[in-house]
């Protein structure tokens, strides 16, 4: 399972739902709020842009945005709603591609970081980061909270989500620290389609410790963008990093 094949055509045209979940406006107001107060006035860059769910809305909001991402398809859809001119974009790799100047925010969102599928990757997104900014600059990651708590003993997978029409299954390969993602999607035929995503997931402690490697300190871990506080029982967090001023 290629990240490049996972994020082909089929899935860039189906990505984008207007209004609803991922876009609905009570989860892509707060996000972006946020987002525009820590770029603090100065550029942003996102990496695994997407199809601009949040580069859009932050771009009209008036911060200057840049992406990376590895899709080419997600890229055309992004272009049905800014050109290369309003959101410049740099097709590659997060983990190691540059894209052009210096910005006050990198931020990478919806998870995105656990499609990296290894430590070392992973780190290397964190050193990216930190290519890209100056002092005082910051990388912001929104994260899930790996749900290990939910699987017993002896038991490798666990069902996240189940509403009609829709099945959701997780597998665990807890040695390699890797989940696989099982979309079930079905009507009241007998056949369903099955879409997979492979992921890395990340302890929020081993998440700082990648920031640490990069130079980042961390600044703020909240359990949303709204600022709730990060709980033992938080399921997500917003994790801001900043390069410190004088290094
Ligand atoms: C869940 S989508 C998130 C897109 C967007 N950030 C959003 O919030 O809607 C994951 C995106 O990550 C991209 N991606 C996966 N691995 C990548 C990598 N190594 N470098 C850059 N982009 C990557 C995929 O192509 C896809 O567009």
């Amino acid at each position: 399972m290629e990240q490049r094949n996972l994020w082909g055509a089929a899935t860039a045209r189906r990505y984008d739902t207007p209004g609803t979940g991922m876009f609905a406006p009570e989860v892509l107001e707060p996000t972006v709020a946020r987002l525009a107060e820590l770029a603090d006035g100065g550029a942003a860059l996102e990496f695994a842009i997407g199809t601009g769910r949040v580069a859009v809305p932050l771009a009209r909001r008036g911060v200057p945005v840049t992406g990376i991402e590895l899709s080419e398809p997600m890229v055309e859809q992004l272009r049905t709603k800014a050109d290369e001119a309003a959101i410049p974009v740099v097709i590659g790799d997060m983990a190691t591609t540059l894209a052009p100047g210096t910005y006050r925010l990198v931020y990478l969102v919806y998870n995105t970081i656990s499609n990296l599928l290894t430590q070392a990757e992973q780190v290397e997104c964190f050193r990216n980061a930190a290519r890209h900014l100056g002092p005082g600059g910051r990388f912001v990651i929104e994260l899930g909270v790996p749900e290990l708590r939910t699987l017993p003993p002896g038991t490798a997978a666990t069902v996240w989500h189940r509403e009609p029409g829709y099945l959701g299954l997780d597998t665990y390969d807890v040695l390699d620290q890797r989940v696989v993602s099982h979309h079930f999607h079905f009507d009241d035929t007998e056949r369903a389609e099955l879409h997979r995503s492979p992921h890395r997931y990340i302890w929020p402690a081993e998440l700082d410790l990648m920031a640490q490697l990069a130079g980042f300190e961390r600044e703020f871990r909240h359990a949303d963008w709204t600022g709730t506080p990060f709980t033992a029982e938080s399921r997500s967090h917003v994790s801001v990093y900043r390069i410190p001023a004088e290094r």
